[in-house]
């Protein structure tokens, strides 16, 4: 996850990634996500699901959709919180290991194949059924979010909210590099270690590991954070809330150059937003009208694309 590993750095426009492709890397990776992952690696019980908890603030007896559950950690403990989950992930192979193993207290959890960049798929799973819906580091996994942002208003109460978490777009994409400096200040040795952004701007497609030593490099779709998010605001959402959660010093120790020797960068974003335009032809309306007549697909003038 944040130890993610790019092979490409280039800033050229990427060629379009056919979902199939991107899910052929999950299969290749899944017994090895579920061993490493477990019930939660590092990363996800200091960082991810802390803030998680904080904004999705879950009650017993609410009805919640995870979007991409990998091995169903995060809806093992919503599960025991309470919550009715349906979790679902485009990977079969991913899913048959989050079935293996066993669901702890709270009720049973429905796990779904569902592909969340495919509008029908998202559709089929009802209107106004749920109190909430997360999708945790994995946004930046999917080819295009737009899918999923159009579904939201629809598939979320009146009142429901989204929460998401990402590898940070700032500091954390294939733009980024962690980097060390030593310098020697009139006799003083001084270290500094921080992030060099070469990249931020232009949305591009790479390929890395999200854990070091997976199997097959997986992709990774970079967005600025105004492109991430332009898809939701365009469905009537608003953000209402974001954590950057950094690790303390020697929190996670392990590796020379790993995020817990950068305690002012945070590795991850956690967001949420809630729909505030109903859905329907009034939300098209506003929609269109915040766009200055633009079509949600069309990019803003001067924009690059990848
Ligand atoms: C980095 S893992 C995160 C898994 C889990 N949410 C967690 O935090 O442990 C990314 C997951 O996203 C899933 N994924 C990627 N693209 C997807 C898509 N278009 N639809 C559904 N799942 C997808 C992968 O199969 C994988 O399980």
């Amino acid at each position: 996850m944040p130890g993610r590993r790019r092979t490409s750095t280039d800033a050229r426009p990427s060629p379009p990634v056919s979902s199939d492709e991107v899910r052929r890397a999950w299969e290749g990776n899944a017994a090895f996500w579920d061993e490493r992952m477990g019930e939660g690696n590092p990363t996800h019980l200091r960082l991810v699901l802390p803030a998680t908890e904080r904004l999705l603030a879950v009650r017993p007896g609410e009805r919640l959709l995870e979007i991409a559950c990998g091995n169903g950690q995060l809806a093992r403990w919503l599960a025991a919180r309470g919550a009715t989950v349906v979790a679902t992930d485009f990977s079969e192979a991913m899913l048959e290991r989050a079935r293996r193993r066993r669901d702890g207290p709270g009720p049973p959890i429905e796990y779904r194949p569902l592909d969340a960049t495919d509008p029908a798929a998202l559709r089929s799973l009802g209107a106004g059924r749920f109190s909430a819906v997360v999708c945790s580091m994995a946004l930046m996994d999917m080819s295009t979010v737009e899918p999923l942002a159009a579904a939201l208003p629809e598939l979320l109460e009146e009142d429901g909210r989204f929460v998401f978490s990402v590898t940070h777009p700032s500091f954390n994409s294939s733009g980024a590099r962690r980097v060390r400096e030593e310098e020697d200040d009139g006799g003083t040795i001084r270290e500094r270690r921080g992030v060099f952004v070469s990249r931020y701007a232009t949305p591009a497609v790479a390929k890395g590991l999200a854990m070091i030593g997976q199997p097959v490099p997986q992709f990774y779709f970079d967005r600025p954070l105004s492109e991430l998010l332009r898809p939701f605001f365009d469905a009537g959402m608003a953000l209402d809330a974001l954590e950057e959660p950094t690790f303390a010093p020697g929190d996670a120790p392990g590796r020379a150059m790993g995020w817990s020797e950068l305690p002012e960068i945070p590795p991850v974003l956690v967001g949420r937003l809630r729909p505030v335009v109903p859905h329907g032809p009034a939300r098209q309306a506003t929609s269109a009208e915040r766009l200055g007549g633009r079509s949600p697909s069309q990019p803003a003038p001067g924009r690059r694309r990848g």
